[in-house]
């Protein structure tokens, strides 16, 4: 191993910054290709001018100009003729590659070299950066800060040219408004591709003139929000929908118009030909049976409510709103779904079938491909190009087809294979709807987690790829998809600081990123955005416990992390948390009843939620169980899942649960002795979108032998509808009884509306 001098020596030589006395002031993201720190600094005040010759000098100028109004108070001026000091200059270089700049700092100012309106604007947004966070507050100003850049010279330009966020607006509506407020926020973290999810089952967003009905009908369903996702009912096509919302043209017109002032390019997707009850709603013709029917409000699984390719009528539609929107998106691309589509329809329609026979095409899988041909060559008659989610692999590409690769990676694979360009977006990790940490302290999502490092360790090249194939990776994008996010609140915690890790992913060469390095930045960053307002998650300081029982000792092992390297973690058994707590530094053992609080801290400061965990030594800790009826196989658990003191999450994934559907769960636990007992407790979860209920029996039997059972109490409850999802111990209580034997059976619900049985999750039969 090499003395720590050594490798110290050979770190500063590796990394791209040469140190000096500001090396810690340089934390932005995405992390810039090369950094050169000189000595000294520049220092803004009121007389600080910005000299910009073009519209687009202006623009990038105008961002700071705002900051230093809004977060300071002063009104920097804008001049054309060059200056010799306290200035922040732009300069032309055709030299320099679209995207890419040069920021140089002295004691006089800044210069920010580019070819274009991008490169000024990242230049900006990068010397913007290097000022005090403060510079971000958009609640008051601020006049105790020195507004000091450190002399540098930066020369950076991105990884990839796709670096894109998606947001879905059909399953939730979001305004206006917070279009443009992502966009601000996707050009500060030199990001320059929106995606807007504009059409699925559930929503219809964006006002077709030649087909009014589409937004009159098809923007708006019957309001089931109180009811959890998949939990909600079909509805009436004669009922009118009163949830929903749509953008005007003219609001589009000001989204890309906003967009391109910031470097952002909006492409619109228009899906087909699945995910569109909300045309087909609107306009029953487009469907292969011309049958009314309502747009839905929740979940629909599978799809068979699709286009029907049989009719020409179809492609005229198709045309005609692609036409409409294509003259509201200058966008190169034009993305035309293309995903989960079952295709029985196609398969008993007449039209379809006889088109089938024509185009001699010998499966449904080669109908859809015909479909997404024929719309691609009138995409590319406009001079655009196509992208489609990965399923548009199969029966045939359309020759130039871009491929989003979401089922995983393979896709991407097997397009860049193929020659075709890839977007890489795969579930995991870039479904941004996922929870980030553990989900007892987020708002209900997506089953799944994927944290900020998840994010960050992501590389959208595989080591798998030819040199040729990562050729065709155009780059990365986040997918936030909205069936969990009712609010601009919940999307702004989902998206960030996630985002960041996506930003760094897409702008930084692979060599030079580095998960320690990012998290010191992202927690400065995460200062910014506090001062900007966004209402970001803390997960990636949430500490998450590692738990072990040992049957045989009765004894739990205990171990804490937090994703960021050298966390200060500290905690409480059984006493409030605070700063003084105990640092963690190696695993806790605990044999008794006991209540664990554990939190990051730093400079003093609690940085996320305590996690408070209960581990309860009840009298059947570590006994023996027996298992009447077995529980699922998706959700075996062990033998001693429901005696281990250990709980379980909201992730219901985690290992701590065991699940009952078809029977009633059965167990018999044996004490070992004869003891006092006078009440279980089962530990269950509901989360009705996942199909898994509360209990609606709990039957407690007890007995000396385990040949005789007594009945000692019974509870029963009623289902109920609930959106949320809950932790909860079903206590039962009885007269005390002597007992070594105890019988539980607890019912699962079954005969639910739209569902049928559901599943019983428990967790542990806590015995007193
Ligand atoms: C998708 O998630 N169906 C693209
Ligand atoms: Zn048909």
């Amino acid at each position: 191993m090499l003395k720590p001098i050594y490798s110290l020596v050979l770190f500063l030589f590796l990394s791209n910054f040469s140190f000096a006395q500001n090396a810690s002031e340089v934390n932005i993201i995405p992390k810039p290709k090369q950094v050169t720190l000189t000595s000294g600094n520049f220092q803004f005040n009121p007389e600080t001018v910005f000299v910009a010759q073009s519209e687009e000098e202006k623009q990038a100028a105008q961002v700071l100009i705002e900051r230093f109004k809004e977060a300071v108070g002063w009104e920097l001026q804008m001049t054309t003729e060059t200056k010799a000091g306290n200035s922040v200059q732009f300069e032309k270089s055709g030299g320099l590659e679209n995207e890419a700049y040069e920021l140089k700092i002295n004691e006089n100012g800044a210069i920010i070299t580019a070819s274009g309106a991008s490169g000024f604007l990242y230049g900006i947004e990068s010397l913007r950066q290097l000022l005090p966070s403060e510079i971000e507050n958009i609640q008051q100003t601020t006049s105790e800060v020195a507004w000091k850049v450190p002399a540098l010279t930066i020369k950076d330009a991105p990884r990839f040219q796709w670096r894109g966020l998606m947001l879905d607006v059909s399953r939730h509506f979001f305004k206006k408004e917070y279009i443009l407020e992502t966009i601000d926020r996707l050009a500060f973290l030199k990001m320059n591709t929106l995606h807007l999810h504009l059409v699925d089952d559930q929503g219809w967003r964006i006002e077709i003139k030649k087909y009014p009905k589409l937004t009159e009908i098809g923007a708006f369903r019957v309001d089931q929000e109180d009811k959890a996702w998949n939990s909600r009912s079909e509805n009436d096509p004669e009922e009118k929908g009163t949830y929903g919302g749509f953008y005007t043209q003219e609001d589009i017109k000001e989204i890309v118009a906003y967009a391109q002032k910031k470097g952002v390019t909006v492409v619109p997707e228009v899906e087909m030909p699945a995910h569109v009850m909300s045309a087909i709603a609107s306009y029953p013709w487009l469907a292969c049976d011309d049958t009314p029917i309502a747009v839905p409000s929740g979940g629909i699984w599978p799809i068979t409510d699709i286009f029907c390719p049989g009719k020409e009528t179809t492609f005229e539609f198709l045309e005609d709103v692609l036409t409409e929107v294509m003259a509201l998106f200058p966008s190169e691309y034009i993305h035309v779904g293309d995903d989960e589509a079952t295709k029985t329809a196609w398969e008993s329609c007449a039209s379809c079938q006889e088109l089938m026979v024509k185009e001699d095409l010998e499966n449904v899988e080669e109908l859809q491909s015909y479909f997404m041909k024929r719309i691609e060559r009138f995409v590319n008659a406009k001079g655009r190009k196509i992208i489609g989610w990965d399923e548009i692999l199969q029966g045939g590409l359309p020759p130039s087809a871009t491929v989003m690769s979401w089922q995983g990676v393979e896709g991407g694979w097997e397009a860049s294979k193929q020659g075709h360009d890839v977007i890489m977006t795969p579930t995991f990790p870039l479904y941004f709807d996922r929870y980030q940490g553990n989900p007892d302290y987020e708002p209900l999502a997506f089953d799944g987690e994927i944290t900020l490092k998840d994010v960050y360790d992501f590389d959208p090249v595989l080591d798998s790829m030819s040199v040729a194939q990562a050729q065709h990776v155009l780059g990365a994008q986040a997918n936030l998809w909205s069936e969990y996010i009712p609010t601009e609140a919940i999307s702004e915690f989902k998206i960030y600081p996630r985002l960041a890790a996506v930003a760094e992913m897409d702008w930084t060469p692979k060599t030079a990123t580095d998960w320690s390095d990012f998290s010191k930045r992202a927690q400065h960053l995460m200062k910014r955005f506090e001062l900007m307002g966004i209402q970001y998650s803390k997960s990636s300081y949430a500490v998450t416990a590692a738990a072990d029982m040992d049957l045989e000792n009765r004894k739990i092992k205990i171990k804490l992390e937090n994703e960021f390297p050298r966390a200060e973690i500290r905690y409480t058994l059984n006493a409030p948390l605070d700063a003084s707590a105990k640092r963690y530094k190696t695993p806790i053992e605990l044999k008794k009843t006991t209540q664990l609080q554990a939190a990051v801290f730093k400079d003093g400061k609690q940085m996320g939620d305590t996690l408070t965990q209960d581990f309860k030594f009840h009298k059947a800790a570590g006994k023996q169980i027996d298992y009447l009826t077995k529980p699922h196989k998706n959700y075996p658990g062990n033998n001693s899942s429901l005696i281990n003191v250990l709980r379980g999450s909201k992730n219901f994934h985690d290992g701590q649960w065991q699940a009952w559907i078809n029977d009633a769960m059965e167990v018999v636990i044996d004490l070992g002795q004869t003891e006092e007992v006078k009440s279980i407790s089962l530990g269950t979860l509901e989360n009705q979108g996942s199909g898994i209920y509360f209990p609606v029996e709990i039957m407690v039997l007890v007995s000396q032998d385990g040949e005789n059972f007594k009945k000692a109490s019974t509870f029963s409850r009623a289902y109920k509808a609930n959106s949320s999802s809950e932790l909860k111990d079903f206590r039962v209580d009885f007269k005390a009884k002597k007992a070594r034997f105890i019988k539980v059976i607890a019912k699962n619900a079954t005969d639910i509306p739209n569902r049928g049985n559901g599943f019983l999750f428990v967790d542990e039969i806590l015995v007193e």
